[in-house]
């Protein structure tokens, strides 16, 4: 019978175990690369320091980017009237939700780094992790970082030189964002804690910056006080149903726009590795972030409208900052474009974070040159920060940014830069539109595959350990509801679906030179037998 992770893991999976759950807390050697002695030990899921905070403020930290403050109109455009919008908020946000409940229990199940590369291959087989892989760490991951990049560069502009902003040549903007990009590609390469701790912090902005716009529309509602003309009047006026669409394809439309403002809710699973206590944590954080997200973003739409007249809204798509002038002028334009850059910064940090950890378990796969797997500059056995006598200010400065046992730079540093250069080529080529479409369609797809794997591993092996199950019904909900957008898609842009599938199918070719490679060098290293036993041995040297 099969009693823990790591049994389970010893008799499924006895000879390509790199990645088995179980095997990287107890510090055997958890990757191909590792396996072939290629590299030293290093390895960031032995230094576990991620806390139940540090995991809320990733998840909430990506949630949270540009969309709420800015895609309402899209929203509401579509469907035509507050009321059918608000319910558009609470399913697109309610999907989400059972999207990160079904990813909560694969995290505990299988505790690794690398979010669904981890899951699918354990499931659907290695070719499956492998073409998420490669759309996630080419496309995915590096498109969306670009996408917030911009829209952090666009808002910072508009708070340094105001209402011109429209008129400005777009690629100051992205010089702002690549200046933004690099700044959290650092921070993030001096420590893991730097980067968790700007992301807490910002985190509590974020909310903080929600809870005001709530606040502002319930008073500027009750008192009908206006900076610049009358009030509006209408949400007292009009009924919030009026002018509901019914065009099914209206709603699809804004459901994709609504769930834009919502992903970001796998971003904990790419770290499990690195959580002090994942089992317990993971689904706690998944479970306070995403009724906290979405009861935000309800009370923040409800704001809008309390305080914008539906044709204002609907003609922006800086939502938030025509909010800030309506209440106090000019200075609340500038306070929420402000508001808006820092919300996107955090959330690029919140990315570059997980992306890197993507990359670097791909490298310990040896799907991508297994360097990037390394941790740290130059040594290959990182020196423990504690054995140094230090200085006060040394101390000091470790104790508020390092690692408390690694000291400095004990981060993917190759894995960030990696990330970090594919996303500055998404900034300066990429064009935004394009890049949504992509993201709807490869995003979901792989979403779709992985909560369907959920179900599978439920039904393949139902006495495998899962410190967190959900509901059956979670998961199914999610498939059905994704399957639906993903149809939708699929008619309405057949050539760009196209597009799509030939690209993740273009992978297939590169995964059968990469893994050959990596397996001929295993059996050569192990002789042409590899027996269990021989595999033993290399592990315990
Ligand atoms: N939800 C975010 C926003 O409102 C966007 C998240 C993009 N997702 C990603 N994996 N990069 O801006």
């Amino acid at each position: 019978s099969v009693t823990s992770n790591f049994d389970y893991a010893a008799n499924l999976f006895p000879l390509s175990s790199s990645t088995a759950p179980g095997y990287a807390p107890l510090g055997a050697p958890t990757s191909a690369a590792q396996r072939r002695g290629g590299l030293g030990g290093a390895s960031l899921e032995k230094h576990k320091t991620l806390t139940y905070l540090n995991g809320l403020g990733l998840i909430v930290g990506l949630i949270i980017g540009s969309g709420i403050f800015s895609s309402p109109s899209q929203v509401n455009v579509n469907v035509g009237s507050p009321g059918a919008s608000l319910i558009v908020w609470a399913i697109s946000g309610v999907l989400a939700w059972t999207g990160a409940a079904s990813y909560a229990e694969l995290g505990g199940a299988i505790p690794l780094n690398g979010g669904a590369q981890a899951y699918l291959s354990k499931i659907m087989g290695e070719l499956a992790g492998f073409l998420f892989t490669w759309v996630a760490v080419l496309v995915l991951k590096p498109g969306g970082a670009a996408i917030i990049a911009i829209i952090m560069g666009e808002y910072l502009v508009r708070a340094v030189i105001g209402a011109e902003a429209e008129t400005v040549n777009p690629w100051i903007n992205k010089c702002v964002g690549l200046v933004g990009l690099f700044i959290v590609t650092f921070l993030n390469c001096v420590s893991t804690r730097l980067g968790t701790r700007v992301n807490d912090m910002l985190m509590f902005l974020k909310f903080i910056a929600l809870v005001g716009v709530t606040i502002c529309g319930v008073v500027v509602a009750l008192t009908g006080f206006s900076f610049s003309g009358t009030a509006n009047m209408e949400w007292k006026t009009h009924s919030w149903f009026d002018g509901t669409s019914s065009d099914m394809s209206h709603w699809a439309v804004a459901l994709y726009a609504g769930l834009w403002a919502y992903d970001g809710w796998d971003n904990t699973n790419y770290v499990v590795g690195e959580f002090r206590n994942p089992s317990r944590d993971l689904p706690r954080v998944i479970h306070t972030a995403m009724p906290l997200v979405i009861i935000c973003y309800l009370l923040a739409n409800v704001s809008y409208f309390l305080v914008l007249p539906q044709a204002t809204l609907n003609s922006t798509n800086t939502v938030a900052v025509m909010f800030g002038s309506k209440i106090f002028g000019p200075i609340g334009a500038l306070i929420f474009a402000l508001i808006v850059s820092a919300s996107c910064f955090g959330a690029l940090n919140s990315s570059t974070f997980t992306s890197s950890r993507l990359v670097y378990a791909a490298a310990k796969e040896g799907y991508v040159p297994t360097i990037i797997s390394r941790v740290g500059v130059g040594s290959r056995e990182p020196r423990m920060a504690t054995t140094r006598s230090r200085s006060w200010f040394s101390k000091r400065l470790h104790s508020m940014i390092g690692d408390e046992e690694m000291g400095l730079f004990f981060t993917p540093i190759y894995a960030l830069v990696l990330n970090a250069v594919l996303t500055a080529i998404y900034v300066i080529v990429g064009e935004f539109g394009e890049l949504l479409t992509f993201y709807g369609v490869a995003g979901y797809s792989f979403y779709f595959l992985t909560v369907l794997g959920l179900i599978i591993l439920r039904v393949k092996e139902p006495n495998l350990e899962r410190p967190y199950k959900t509901w059956i019904t979670t998961p199914i909900i999610f498939c059905c509801v994704s399957l639906f957008l993903l149809s939708r898609a699929v008619f309405a842009q057949p050539f760009k679906t196209l597009i799509v599938v030939t690209f993740v199918l273009s992978g297939i070719p590169v995964f059968f030179w990469r893994i050959q490679g990596r397996d001929q060098i295993t059996k050569r290293e192990l002789g042409d037998s590899p027996s269990p036993w021989k595999f033993w041995k290399r592990w315990r040297r």
